[in-house]
C-alpha cells in the first residue's frame, strides 16, 4: 500500500519524524490523522469516530474539549502569558500549584520542582539525587536501579532508567555504569512453576538485595518504580512486593522514587498509585493527568531530608544550577490547578474507584477467550496478554505481531487502545460512562474475534 500523493497522510509522512513507531510503516501506510476530540471520543480526518481506550497516552483523565480547562488557559494567557522561575522570579499559579501538590502527596514533601514531561522530570530526579549525595559528601553513591520492563521516559537519563530493549537497542543507553536493572515483577511470566505471588515477591526482594550487595551499598543511591508498570504491559506487582522491596531499600539507605506519571490522580482508584500499593516514596514524579494532558507539565516532589543538604550546597556554590525555561510555566500551572479543582469537585478519584468495578469485571470476562493468557489490571487500567498456547503460555513469532494485528482491528472497529507486546492495554478517560465502558468492550470483542480468526487461519494457535 502506498500513500496517495498530496494526501494529508503523505504530507505528514514527508515532513514529520514520528515517535515510537516503525518508521517504515509510516512511509508505507501513513499515520492515523486525528482531527478533533470531545469527551471520550476522537474523530479522524475522514470523520470516523473512535472511543478513546487509552485516554490519549494514559493521560487525558478528563477527556477532550473541557471548556473549563480551555478557559483557565485563556484567562492565564491574558493575565501573564509567560514568566520563568530563574534568578529569583516566581508567580502565583506556580506557587499555588506547588502548595496544592505538597498537600496531596502521600509523602513528607518539602519542595516541588516543575518540568514539561515525565522524561525531563525523571532526569531531574537523577540529577537531584546526585546533587544531594555530593552535598552529603557521598560522591560514590550514584547508581540508580530501574527494573526490566520499567518505562521512565526517553531523555538520556530517563531512557537509562527504562528497562525496555527497543528504547536501548542502538541508542547507546543505558549510560555508563550508573544505571542498573533488577527483575521485572510480572508473576505470570517470571514466577517459577508453583511459586505463589508472595514467594515470587520474596525472591525478587532477595535478588534486589544481592544486586545492591554486589554493586556495593555505598554506590547505590536510588531505586525507581512505577506502582503499575504501564508501557511495560500494565504489570501489577505481586502481593507483598513493595513491602519487601522497601525493607531492602531502607536497610541500605537507598531512596525510593515513585514514578507516578501514569498512576497519579485516580488511575488506580486512589489519588496516587503509591496509596494503592502501600508505597512510602522518598520522592515522586508526576506528569500526564496533572493537567489531563491539556498542557505539558511535570512535577518532582522532594523531601526535607534532600532539600536541607541541597540548600547548604547551593549556598556554598552560589546557585542551584538546574531548571528549564518552562519550569512552572504559568499557563500550564493554571491549567493544572483547574484540573485538580475539577478532580476534587467532581470526585473523580472516587468515581474511578467506583467505575473500576465494572471495568475490571469487563476485562476479566475475556479470561476464557482462546487467545487470552492473562488478564490483569487495577482501578481504571488493565491489559489482556495473548498466547498461542494457554497451557505453556507460549507467545507468538515475531513477538508483538499479534498485539499489533489486534490493535489495528480495534482501530477498524472504532476503538483506540494501546498494543503492549502481544497484548492490548486499556486506560480510558476517568470521565467515561458505564455505557461507554460497554462500548469499549463491545468493540474489543469484535477486534479479538477478528484476531482469533486470523491466527486460526494462519495456523498460529496450538492444536
Ligand atoms: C511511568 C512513566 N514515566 C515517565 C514517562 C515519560 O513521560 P513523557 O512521555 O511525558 O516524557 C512515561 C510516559 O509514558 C511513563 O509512563
Amino acid at each position: 500500500m502506498s500513500l496517495k500523493p498530496g494526501s494529508i497522510e503523505a504530507r505528514d509522512a514527508a515532513a514529520l519524524l514520528h515517535p515510537m513507531v516503525n518508521l517504515g510503516v509510516i512511509e508505507e501506510r501513513g499515520a492515523l490523522m486525528i482531527a478533533r476530540g470531545e469527551g471520550a471520543y476522537v474523530w479522524d480526518h475522514d470523520g470516523k469516530q473512535y472511543i478513546e481506550g487509552l485516554a490519549g497516552l494514559w493521560s487525558t483523565a478528563l477527556g477532550y474539549g473541557n471548556e473549563e480547562l480551555a478557559q483557565a488557559a485563556f484567562d492565564q494567557i491574558k493575565t501573564l502569558s509567560f514568566q520563568h522561575l530563574f534568578n529569583g522570579k516566581s508567580h502565583e499559579p506556580g506557587m499555588l500549584l506547588a502548595e496544592k501538590l505538597k498537600s496531596m502527596v502521600p509523602m513528607q514533601a518539602s519542595k516541588v520542582f516543575f518540568g514539561c514531561s515525565g522524561s525531563d522530570a525523571n532526569d531531574t530526579q537523577v540529577k537531584l539525587i546526585w546533587f544531594y549525595n555530593n552535598a552529603l559528601g557521598r560522591p560514590k553513591k550514584k547508581k540508580i536501579i530501574g527494573r526490566v520492563k520499567g518505562y521512565h521516559g526517553i531523555t538520556l537519563a530517563a531512557a537509562s532508567l527504562t528497562g525496555l530493549p527497543p528504547m536501548h537497542n542502538q541508542w547507546d543507553v543505558p549510560l555508563d555504569g550508573r544505571f542498573i536493572h533488577t527483575d521485572c515483577p510480572h508473576h505470570f511470566r517470571f514466577a517459577e512453576k508453583g511459586e505463589s505471588e508472595e514467594d515470587f515477591a520474596t525472591r525478587l526482594a532477595h535478588n534486589l538485595e544481592q544486586l545492591i550487595l554486589r554493586e556495593g551499598p555505598e554506590t547505590v543511591a536510588a531505586f525507581i518504580a512505577e506502582p503499575v508498570m504501564a508501557a511495560g504491559g500494565v504489570l501489577v506487582p505481586p502481593r507483598t512486593y513493595f513491602e519487601k522491596i522497601q525493607a531492602v531499600l531502607a536497610k541500605y539507605d537507598v531512596l525510593l522514587i515513585a514514578d507516578e506519571v501514569v498512576c497519579a490522580f485516580g488511575r488506580t482508584g486512589n489519588a496516587f498509585g503509591s496509596q494503592t500499593f502501600n508505597i512510602q516514596p522518598d520522592t515522586m514524579t508526576m506528569a500526564k493527568a496533572l493537567t489531563s494532558s491539556y498542557q505539558p507539565l511535570s512535577a518532582v516532589v522532594i523531601p526535607e531530608k534532600m532539600y536541607g543538604p541541597m540548600l547548604e550546597a547551593s549556598r556554598k556554590l552560589g546557585t542551584f544550577g538546574h531548571g528549564y525555561t518552562y519550569s512552572g510555566h504559568p499557563v500550564c500551572a493554571a491549567v493544572a490547578l483547574k484540573t485538580l479543582e475539577i478532580y476534587e469537585r467532581d470526585r473523580i478519584f472516587e468515581r474511578a474507584a467506583q467505575l473500576s468495578l465494572k471495568f475490571q469485571a469487563g476485562l476479566r470476562s475475556f479470561a476464557d477467550h482462546p487467545l487470552v493468557g492473562e488478564v490483569r489490571g487495577v482501578g481504571m487500567i488493565g491489559a489482556l496478554e495473548f498466547v498461542s498456547n494457554k497451557a505453556t503460555k507460549a507467545g507468538f513469532t515475531p513477538p508483538g505481531s499479534i498485539g499489533t494485528y489486534c490493535f489495528e482491528r480495534c482501530h477498524v472497529h472504532g476503538l483506540i487502545p494501546r498494543n503492549v507486546g502481544d497484548g492490548i492495554a486499556l486506560c480510558p478517560p476517568l470521565i467515561i460512562t458505564e455505557a461507554q465502558i460497554d462500548e469499549i468492550f463491545g468493540k474489543l470483542t469484535l477486534a479479538l474475534n477478528d484476531t482469533l480468526d486470523y491466527v486460526t487461519r494462519e495456523g498460529l494457535l496450538a492444536a
